[in-house]
């Protein structure tokens, strides 16, 4: 029988990079990832599922890291927020969604924004013709206590325009 305290090896790719750590088998994603493999970009606020600020996506899909065993990510493609923006030259340059975020000053504490930009590039790219009500339907289970959603809504909705218009 899997003892749960017994650690296994977790191995995945995180943001296009192979990684691989030993954890035992009730680690959840969020702790792995923070914790074995040092992206502390995911947050945890509510740790059972209510909040959203955990969310990474999982071979595509976003999940609740905080509900997620690591152990269920063998094998798997995860994308956390770290995986967002690129580096050109010596420089950070911003995801075109973050763009969108600090133009419409989406963010005051940023608690929450990890968990946001994880599920709202999910929802766009599943489909950039999504409406502002259809935006606040897809993020209503991400959880924000500062911004009060519509400099959030606005961000979203704009950089579904912009992918709406790379894919026309
Ligand atoms: S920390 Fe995972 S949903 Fe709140
Ligand atoms: S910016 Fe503070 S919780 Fe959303």
């Amino acid at each position: 029988m899997l003892d749960a305290h017994e650690p296994t090896q977790v191995s995945l790719t995180v943001n296009g990079k192979p990684e691989s750590a030993r954890t035992t088998p009730r680690t959840t994603l969020a702790d792995f990832l923070r914790h074995d493999l040092g992206l502390t970009g995911t947050h945890l606020g509510c740790e059972h599922g209510v909040c959203g600020a955990c969310t990474v996506r999982l071979d595509g899909t976003a999940v609740r890291s905080c509900l997620t065993l690591a152990v269920q990510a063998h094998g798997s493609t995860v994308d956390t927020v770290e995986g967002l923006g690129e580096t050109a030259g010596t420089e950070d340059v911003l995801h075109p969604l973050q763009q969108k975020f600090w133009e419409h000053q989406a963010l005051q504490c940023g608690f929450c924004t990890p968990g946001f930009l994880m599920a709202a590039v999910t929802a766009v790219e599943e489909n950039p013709g999504l409406s502002r009500d259809e935006i606040r339907e897809r993020l209503s289970g991400n959880l924000c206590r500062c911004t009060g959603y519509a400099p959030i809504v606005a961000a979203i909705a704009e950089y579904a325009e912009q992918v709406r218009e790379a894919r026309a």
